[in-house]
């Protein structure tokens, strides 16, 4: 039996300074707004090379709020992708703005610049790419063709904790970075937590203050906020993780590279990171037509697996009559084929080699 992600071996690993960690906080009763997640915070903006990091109760808020710090709303379009986990279309539809799908590469899994240009109208005012499954988007076009048009970006960053594009940390190169730290991700807490991430002071300001009621001191609330905060336990977990990130993401990449030699000689599409856009592997996903028999075999043997992402965005019921979408034609194909390997920086060589013999098999290997 190989489960899809594996978190006590992590666990056992760094129980100990996890443990020292958490007594800490327990010891000091701080458990909001202290010395760890003034840290955190700081250690966190070091690693990603950016000015401001400031950590809130989950991805989804710091989308929510990052799109509402860009003062998005009613009326404005932010051009996003049909393909990935729901959290930012649902933020886009949360501050009252449309959602525009557009068509996915079919290699990297992620919107390009290319397929974000015809969908800009003079009602866009923003781009919402995701870094999806670790694997970074092209920022350097995006960017770019943000810039033309005078359109914020707000990077989806939240499998991609470490991954780098063109050179810079995903969450680095558009106006905001929004990152999760729910227990899967390759930078995982002991619950939920997010990330806000900018160069820019006045995002940094505005989101300080809608995360916190909007108040800039005590009893005075200067515009309508919410309570998102990381709690000090959590960022007591993160900065104990954080310390160890490089080393999970390499175990991570050296698992995928087994995955991919292992399948090579089969008809399915493996991931191929292009060489500027590094892949973290928060997830090693291929792409196959015959990904029923797969399935079938995997769950013969006890193999965990998961189709990320079965339906394009736009046809959740949730998302109609507050989007519109392009031509979704490698969407589409993708959610028909995709499938999801067991991956976690402890998978063991044997582990992977079971794996790949088992959809040998089901290709009458
Ligand atoms: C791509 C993506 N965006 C956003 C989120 C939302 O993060 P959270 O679960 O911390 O709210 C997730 C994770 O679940 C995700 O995978």
């Amino acid at each position: 039996m190989i489960p899809m992600l594996d978190l006590k071996l992590q666990h056992a690993m760094l129980r100990e300074e996890i443990d020292a960690a958490i007594s800490g906080v327990l010891a000091s009763t701080q458990f909001i707004q202290g010395e760890n997640v003034r840290e955190f915070e700081a250690e966190a903006a070091e690693y990603l090379g950016v000015r401001h990091a400031l950590s809130c109760n989950s991805g989804s808020d710091a989308l929510h709020l990052a799109l509402r710090a860009c003062n998005i709303g009613p009326g404005d379009e932010v051009i996003t992708t049909p393909f990935s986990f729901a959290a930012a279309a649902e933020a886009i539809g949360h501050v009252g703005a449309t959602a525009v799908f557009v068509d996915i590469d079919p290699h990297t899994f992620n919107i390009t610049a290319a397929s974000i240009e015809p969908a800009i109208t003079d009602r866009t005012r923003a781009i919402l790419p995701v870094h999806l499954f670790g694997q970074a988007a092209d920022m350097e076009a995006i960017c770019e063709l943000a810039g033309r048009h005078e359109l914020r970006v707000i990077e989806d960053c939240a499998q991609s904790f470490g991954a780098r594009s063109n050179g810079t940390p995903t969450g680095g190169m558009g106006d905001a970075g929004c990152f999760s730290f729910f227990p899967s991700k390759n930078l995982g807490g002991y619950g939920d937590g997010g990330l806000f991430t900018t160069n820019s002071d006045l995002l940094a300001e505005h989101f300080s203050l809608l995360k916190n009621h909007g108040s800039p001191i005590r009893n005075r609330h200067q515009v309508l906020g919410w309570n998102s905060r990381l709690d000090e336990l959590q960022a007591a977990v993160l900065r104990v993780k954080l310390r160890h990130l490089d080393a999970f993401n390499r175990k991570r990449i050296d698992a995928a590279t087994r995955y991919t030699r292992g399948l090579e000689a089969l008809p399915v599409q493996t991931p191929q990171p292009p060489g500027d856009l590094s892949h973290v592997f928060h997830q090693y996903t291929l792409l196959s037509p015959k990904r029923d028999a797969i399935i079938e075999r995997l769950q013969q043997a006890q193999i965990g697996h998961a189709v990320y992402y079965p339906q394009p965005l736009p046809s959740q019921q949730a998302f109609s009559g507050i989007s519109r979408s392009l031509e979704l034609r490698h969407t589409e194909a993708t959610c028909r084929q995709c499938l999801s390997l067991p991956m976690f920086p402890e998978i063991s060589k044997t582990q992977i080699e079971t794996v790949v013999g088992m959809i040998q098999q089901a290709h009458g290997g």
